[in-house]
Parts: C-alpha cells; sequence; structure tokens
C-alpha cells in the first residue's frame, strides 16, 4: 500500500525518471501523489490528490526544478483523508527535512503532543508529518542525517518503509524499513530506492533488499547500510528476472487483460521452465530445499492466504488429497492468529502469497514460526518478504502483476499448488513416477486448450452474458469441489473491479438460504463442468431456473444438457478434472473485466483498493 521511488545520482536531472517509476506502482495506491526535489540547497514540493496525472498535470503547471536528488510518493490512505495537504512528501516545519513514508506509525499521537509541546508545527493530520518533525528535531541536536533518522526510528512504534531528504545534507538520502517493503536499486550513475522493483527496472535489474530494522544513507556512488543493531552490514545482491518490458501494458487496454492473456506463459514459467527435471519428474528449485524423506514424514499440510491467494490454496488443499492422500486444512491468514494455539506437531504451513508483502499472511507465517513450525512460502516476488523469511520457497515466476485484480498469480500459484502435490504424492508412495508423469503430462496438454478459451465465439459469449450481467445489482456464483474455489474467485473479481455485489457458493449450501434471494433480477453463473459434481449441478441450476433465476452457465463445448437449462452459455474446453479450475477461472476472470469495462469502471486501480495490503 503506497508507492515510494527516490533516487540520487551524481549529476543531471532524474525527476522524469523517478515519476516514470511512481507511475508504475500506481496500483499500489492512487489517493494522492507527491514529489520532492533538492535544488540550491532548498526543498520544493508539489503534491496533489488524485491519480499520478494529477500530479503530472500539477507538475506542468508549477514545475520543479531539475535535480539529481529526487523522492516520490503515491498514497493509499491510513491517517488523514485523500486531500492535497496530507498528500506526501511531509516536510518538518522549519522545512529542512522532508520525508516519504508507506505503513503507519502506531504512536503518533503522543509522538505529535510532545514534538507541540516543543514548539513544533503541524498542517497536516498525517503521522508521516510527525516523523518529518521527529526526524527534525535529532537533527537539530547535530547528529548527522543517517543517526538522526535512526535516533527518531528508536521512539517509533509501527510499519514503515521511508526516504528521508534534507536541504542540509544535499547528496545523500537516506532509507530504512521496518515491516513495509523497500528496495535499493543500485545503478552505474546513482542509487534509488523503491518500495517494489517494478518502479526501478527502467533504471537497474540489481538490487539490495533491506531486514526490518535495517537503514541505509544513499549517494551517487557510495552507501552505508546499518543493521537493526547500528552495526555496518554488507547485504547480499539479488538480479531480479524481471524485465522492464513485464511491467508496461504492451498494447493492452489494462494489465488486467494483458495479464489474463499471460496465462498460458506462466503455465511454462511455473512449471516447465524450472520445476521439472530431466526425467520429467517434479524438482522444485534450490530455495524449495524440502527432500522427499521430510515431505514425506508430514502429517498434514495446512494453507493460509488472503483474498485470492486464499481461494487458490483452497484448491492446494484438495490437490493434496487427491494425489498424495495427505489431510489439510485452509485457513484465512487473518483468522489464525485469533485461534487457539495448538501443537504444530508433524505439519507443514503453505503461505501463499503473490506480492509476498500481505500483512496478514505474513504475521501467520512468524506465528506459525514462534509456535515452531515451519513454512513453505508460495510467491511471485522474489526478494519479497515471504520469499525471504519462509523456511522453503515456490517462487511462481509470473513475472510483475500491476493489475489490481489478481490474476495471472492465481494461475501460478494453482499450478505451483498442483505440482506441490505432484511431488508430495511421490514421496509419499501415492504416485509412482509413470503417474507422476502422467499429471505432469495434463498440465502440459492444458497449453493447448487456450486457444478455444480465447477464440472470437467464446469472446462473444462472454461479451452476452456480461451485457446482461451490467443491468443486475446482485449474483450468485456456484461451484461443487473443485470448482467451488473457482466460484469464490469469480464472485471476488466481478465485486472487486465492477462494484456489483457478489457472492460465491458451493453449489450444495443453496438451499440453504441463498435461494431466497433468487428471482429474474437475481442471476446464478454456475460453474457446470462434466466433473463429479456435472449431475447435482444440473438439478442446481433446474432449481434456479423455477424459480425466474437466469443462469450463466460456464460449460464443456458442445454440451447440450446445460445448454438446454441455461440463458446463456459459455464453453470451455474439456480437461482432466484436476485442472479445470486452470480453465474455468479465465473466462470469470474475462467477465468480470467486461463487466467493469461496460459499467465504466476503473478495471487496473478500482476504488478503495490496493495491489498488496502490508497492514491489518
Ligand atoms: C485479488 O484480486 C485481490 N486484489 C486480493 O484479494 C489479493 O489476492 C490479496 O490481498 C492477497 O494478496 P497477496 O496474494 O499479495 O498476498
Amino acid at each position: 500500500m503506497c508507492g515510494i521511488v527516490a533516487a540520487v545520482i551524481s549529476s543531471g536531472d532524474i525527476r522524469a525518471e523517478v515519476l516514470a517509476g511512481l507511475k508504475t506502482l500506481e496500483y499500489r495506491g492512487y489517493d494522492s501523489a507527491g514529489m520532492a526535489v533538492l535544488h540550491q540547497g532548498e526543498i520544493s514540493v508539489r503534491r496533489k490528490m488524485g491519480k499520478i496525472a494529477n500530479l503530472e498535470a500539477e507538475l506542468d503547471r508549477n514545475e520543479l526544478p531539475p535535480s539529481g536528488l529526487v523522492i516520490a510518493h503515491t498514497r493509499w490512505a491510513t491517517h488523514g483523508a485523500p486531500a492535497d495537504r496530507n498528500a506526501h512528501p511531509h516536510r518538518d516545519d522549519k522545512e529542512r527535512i522532508v520525508v516519504v513514508h508507506n505503513g503507519i506509525i502506531e504512536n503518533f499521537l503522543e509522538l505529535r503532543q510532545r514534538l507541540a509541546d516543543a514548539g513544533h508545527e503541524f498542517s497536516t493530520e498525517t503521522d508521516t508529518e510527525v516523523l518529518a518533525n521527529l526526524i527534525a528535531s535529532h537533527r537539530n541536536t547535530g547528529l548527522e542525517l543517517h543517526a538522526a533518522v535512526r535516533a527518531a526510528l528508536k521512539e517509533v512504534h509501527g510499519a514503515y518503509g521511508l526516504v528521508v531528504m534534507s536541504a542540509d545534507d544535499p547528496e545523500q538520502l537516506i532509507v530504512a524499513r521496518m515491516d513495509s517493503p523497500l528496495v535499493i536499486g543500485l545503478g552505474d550513475h546513482g542509487n534509488y530506492a523503491a518500495s517494489d522493483m517494478p518502479a526501478l527496472l527502467h533504471l537497474t535489474r540489481d538490487f539490495l533488499i533491506l531486514e526490518n530494522g535495517e537503514s541505509a544513507m544513499l549517494r551517487a556512488d557510495s552507501m552505508e547500510v546499518l543493521s537493526a543493531a547500528g552495526k555496518p552490514i554488507q547485504p547480499k545482491t539479488l538480479h531480479c528476472d524481471w524485465t522492464p518490458e513485464q511491467a508496461e501494458r504492451g498494447g493492452y487496454p489494462h494489465f488486467m487483460l494483458k495479464e489474463i492473456h499471460e496465462q498460458p506463459d506462466v503455465l511454462a514459467r511455473t512449471a516447465f521452465d524450472r520445476c521439472v527435471d530431466k526425467d520429467g519428474d517434479v524438482d522444485f528449485e534450490e530455495e524449495f530445499g524440502l527432500t522427499d524423506a521430510e515431505l514425506a514424514g508430514f502429517e498434514r499440510l495446512r494453507f493460509m492466504a488472503m483474498g485470492t491467494s486464499l481461494h487458490a490454496a483452497m484448491l492446494g488443499q484438495k490437490f493434496l488429497a487427491e494425489l498424495a492422500r495427505l489431510p489439510g486444512e485452509t485457513l484465512n491468514a487473518s483468522e489464525f492468529l485469533y485461534s487457539a494455539p495448538l501443537e504444530e506437531g508433524n505439519a507443514l504451513t503453505v503461505v501463499v502469497s503473490q506480492s509476498g508483502e500481505t500483512a496478514d499472511s505474513l504475521r501467520a507465517m512468524r506465528e506459525v514460526q514462534r509456535r515452531g513450525g515451519r513454512v513453505l512460502g508460495i510467491c511471485n516476488v522474489q526478494g519479497s518478504t515471504l520469499a525471504r523469511e519462509a523456511d522453503h520457497l515456490i517462487l511462481t515466476h509470473c513475472g510483475p502483476e500491476i493489475g489490481v485484480a489478481s490474476t495471472k498469480a492465481f494461475f501460478g500459484q494453482v499450478t505451483a499448488l498442483y505440482l506441490l502435490a505432484i511431488r508430495l504424492g511421490r514421496a509419499r508412495g501415492v504416485l509412482n513416477a509413470n503417474q507422476g508423469r502422467e499429471y505432469l503430462h495434463d498440465l502440459r496438454n492444458l497449453r493447448h486448450h487456450f486457444e478455444a478459451l480465447f477464440r472470437q465465439e467464446s469472446l462473444d459469449e462472454i461479451k452476452q452474458a456480461a451485457d446482461f450481467l451490467t443491468g443486475v445489482r446482485s449474483c450468485l456464483f456456484l461451484g461443487r469441489g473443485l470448482q467451488h474455489p473457482v466460484a469464490l474467485e469469480g464472485a471476488l473479481k466481478l465485486k472487486e473491479i465492477s462494484y456489483l455485489h457478489a457472492e460465491g457458493y458451493p453449489a450444495g449450501e443453496m438451499k440453504h438460504g441463498p435461494i431466497a434471494l433468487i428471482d429474474e433480477h437475481f442471476p446464478v453463473i454456475a460453474l457446470s463442468v462434466k466433473d463429479r459434481t456435472y449431475e447435482k449441478m444440473l438439478s442446481n441450476l433446474e432449481e434456479v431456473r423455477a424459480r425466474g433465476g437466469k443462469v450463466i452457465a460456464i460449460a464443456n463445448q458442445g454440451d447440450e444438457r446445460v445448454a438446454a437449462t441455461a440463458d446463456y452459455v459459455i464453453s470451455v474446453p474439456e480437461v482432466p478434472e484436476l485442472l479445470s479450475p486452470l480453465v474455468t477461472v479465465v473466462p470469470l476472470q474475462l467477465l468480470s473485466y467486461e463487466v467493469a469495462l461496460g459499467l465504466g469502471r476503473d478495471i487496473d486501480q478500482p476504488r478503495n483498493l490496493a495491489k498488496s495490503v502490508t497492514v491489518e
């Protein structure tokens, strides 16, 4: 939540590059944006409520002077409503220190009172302005800037990723982090900082990742990194395998549409480019670090995640039961924290997260580790907190996901979970080598079915159903078995980007309550492919129709029985049952995209949402 970009270069002007980086981060928050530069010993700031385009317009009207020392921010409001005055960067009252900050300073009211008593004046409602004044108060005691920032942070409770610039220290930036991501980019002519790697890919692909409590002083040609204890350290560098092009729209009108269309490639990137050995067996990359003997020793698996990743995790649990005959449970990570602290026993916890920075999922991971359990992270972002702190790791390699509504990340997660279930099945002797290869063969074959999903006839079917949905206010997504998590995901996608009310239910639950809602204005989107739940789903469709409800069915190509019952049919190819969620989810993603488009919604940046939720 919120995005930071900052740069210090040896000579010249870096404003345009920082602004370009900020635009790639707009998905992290888009209530307001701002930029500050240092020029001839003075700090100048521009801030604007709304999207970065508003800031750009402001910068056109009221240009900032050229500078090689620049910080910028895009905001998702926590303290203080979205407004020009509450936008970052924030200055101290003497305008010598300026700060951009992600996270929440929990004791800001107490600090504010103390600073106000000492004569500091405040003009905003934000915790970040308090931070700027706190740093200034330490700098004024004669401490060097880096030491002043560290002294201020010692007094702070809460989460932060921040960058500090000072008018009295013209060639340096100070960066620090605690529970909010911050990366340092290493360039040939300067150094950079950002909350996410995509913001700096046009400047560098080499990064240092700060850990909690660490801070750094960045100059154009050098840097000093201090550990949480204040000792100089040399953090490991990371070369990012994402390219700058991957973080661009590539001719698509929206990132979401581009990312939906990238899913066939995700299959190769997640599975076959990295995770399959020469004998055709699943063999994860080095970071996985679990031997077959260790895998065979686990008595159960626990999956935890939030949002879309939670739906992927639910499928992971089902794959595990089918392919490895191992019991599992799937928990909402935020709820886990309030459950009774039972013995971990011989369990492996799988935490699934696209960003690897979701606060609820990270807290759950740390709680499991505190209780002595082991965590396997399934994550898309190299160097993220989950990727670094999990005991074991599978990277999904989907490339940067920019659209706030997650699509290809779900696809990569489900693929990785399918591979994990095969590996576990092999390790536990449930699957022999040939069976393992057959399941992998099914996955590889899926690629050929994608053409059908993106054919014009299918897109036309989706558009017709979408046109109908733009006229309703509420709807129900139903699925059974493997299609239940897909129903939940379809409903989440639709509400996120179209703002229509939608609920996902296991279809068997319909008669236990939701059926009361059904009438001609309350449609049902039913996942009714030919799997073990097919006949039961057909009965559900009849029940909906008998009550005047309209049915949009996701069905296998040429299924006459479904066609006879449904008002709209969206066809999908017939694939092996375990893999059908990877096929049925695609038209649901496209359906919500088309509904949102029809309703004129802001698809990549839906209201109130942010791409990664780094506060609980
Ligand atoms: C999905 O479309 C969402 N925007 C959201 O539910 C997301 O999946 C959730 O916040 C979890 O994020 P993560 O995968 O980065 O942990």
